[in-house]
């Protein structure tokens, strides 16, 4: 592949052989991990099920060595980061990043998040006119590490395919020790996506990454559960403008009071496109049709009728939500509550985990209840309603995802 130059728009990038470093992964594997017990509980005799790639504690430097070493050989490591998991390739590293593509089967038209140890990494990686832009050092000190990707114009170093041929890249310190010391170990930037499926739900445990990429991937450091849960807050900031690309786990109330209003892109609008082509359509595609509805509505009456032989999963805001949906409709085969006092922190953190839950329920269909669209909230209404909108799409409109 000729990786620079790579246009990401007309090219797919290809499988690589799935042999590759079998053998150390069967040495990894028989190292004690915190998900080991179906892996030791195995018959020896008898190949699993499914293949799982190797769990090692991201808690232990010695995991750290050995993901490191991984990734400067250009493999595919699975990192906890405060927002999601991401599926992390050396940044520099074009066939790397093309294996990143297509373990995820991630269209090649969406730009991947670059990941640095701390922000003095940012001169080296984005043209010195954006790096020296006082909101961006203004930013990454209240920040960063944290749940914000800064949109900057790129220097060249940094391969087309990472940046889907845009002329910018997303640039983030995470808020995690593991991800921080793999990144700082590696002594690369890490490009990373949420390690899902293309039109999967975004993983905020390693379990979640074991059942969605088996062995495509080389190597998933287990951090336990992410603390904010939903992915970061995306900005452009790149030749002076200042715009909301996408809402996430900083809230843009925070970011507003340091640099002053955001542009707000509408969806679907060409501009929109162009500048955030991870916005072109819906950001989880669930295989369940899934509908906003208010249990205290009653116009939304309607969607908590369950019919016999349906099977209804409800997400519900709160404890009171829940109540009032039960009083308003019901039985529930599945029952979810983001926040037991609705707190929008809370509802964000237990998002993503709350609909793997529900997915796994063999439910005919989800209703949610809305949050208040402030604070995290405006990333969880915009996650849901993403996902509403996918549900009512005609079934063989792919959906784009990241
Ligand atoms: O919290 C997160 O952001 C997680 C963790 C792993 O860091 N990552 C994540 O990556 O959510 P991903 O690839 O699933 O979503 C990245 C989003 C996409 O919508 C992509 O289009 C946008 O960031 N993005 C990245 N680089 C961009 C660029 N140069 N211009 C516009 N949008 C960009
Ligand atoms: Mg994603």
């Amino acid at each position: 592949m000729s990786a620079p130059e790579l246009d990401g728009r007309a090219t797919w990038p290809r499988i690589r052989p799935a042999v590759r470093h079998r053998v150390e992964r069967a040495i990894l594997r028989e190292m004690p991990t915190r998900e080991d017990a179906p892996i030791r509980g195995r018959d020896p005799s008898r190949p699993p099920a499914r293949p799982a790639p190797p769990v090692l504690p991201g808690d232990d430097p010695g995991s750290i060595a050995i993901a490191a070493e991984r990734l400067r050989a250009g493999g595919l490591v699975v990192f906890p980061t405060e927002t999601v998991y991401g599926l992390g390739a050396n940044a520099l590293d074009a066939r790397a990043v093309a294996h990143v593509f297509a373990a995820k089967e991630r269209p090649a038209f969406d730009p991947l998040i670059v990941h640095l140890a701390d922000a003095s990494a940012v001169g080296t990686y984005a043209e010195m006119e954006d790096a020296d832009d006082p909101r961006v050092a203004r930013l990454a000190a209240r920040f960063w590490p944290g749940p914000l990707t800064l949109v900057l114009r790129k220097r060249a170093v940094i391969p087309g395919i990472v940046t889907a041929g845009l002329p910018t890249v997303g640039l983030r310190v995470p808020d995690h020790p593991v991800a921080r010391a793999l990144i700082r170990a590696a002594g690369v930037p890490v490009a990373a996506p949420s390690a899902n499926r293309f039109g999967h739900l975004s993983p905020t445990r390693a379990a979640h990454v074991v059942a969605g990429l088996g062995s495509r991937v080389d190597l998933v450091l287990d951090g336990g559960p992410c603390r904010v849960g939903v992915e970061s807050t995306v900005i452009l900031l790149a030749a002076g403008r200042a715009a909301l690309l996408r809402p996430g786990g900083l809230a843009i109330e925070a970011i507003e009071a340091e640099i002053g209003r955001l542009e707000v892109l509408v969806d679907g609008a060409p501009r929109t496109a162009e500048l955030a082509p991870g916005r072109a359509g819906a950001h989880y595609a669930p295989r369940i049709p899934l509908v906003l509805a208010d249990p205290r509505d009653p116009e939304a009456a309607p969607a908590f009728v369950v019919r016999p032989g349906e099977r209804v999963g409800f997400l519900a805001a709160s404890a009171a939500g829940r109540a009032a949906a039960e009083a308003a409709g019901g039985p529930f085969a599945a029952v979810e509550v983001l926040d037991a006092n609705g707190d929008v922190v809370g509802a964000a953190a237990r998002l993503f985990d709350a609909l793997h839950s529900l997915q796994a329920a063999d439910l005919s269909r989800i209703v949610a209840e809305p949050v208040p669209d402030v604070g995290l909230g405006r990333a969880v209404m915009d996650r849901l309603r993403r996902a509403a909108r996918a549900a009512g799409d005609a079934p063989d409109e792919p959906a784009v995802n990241r």
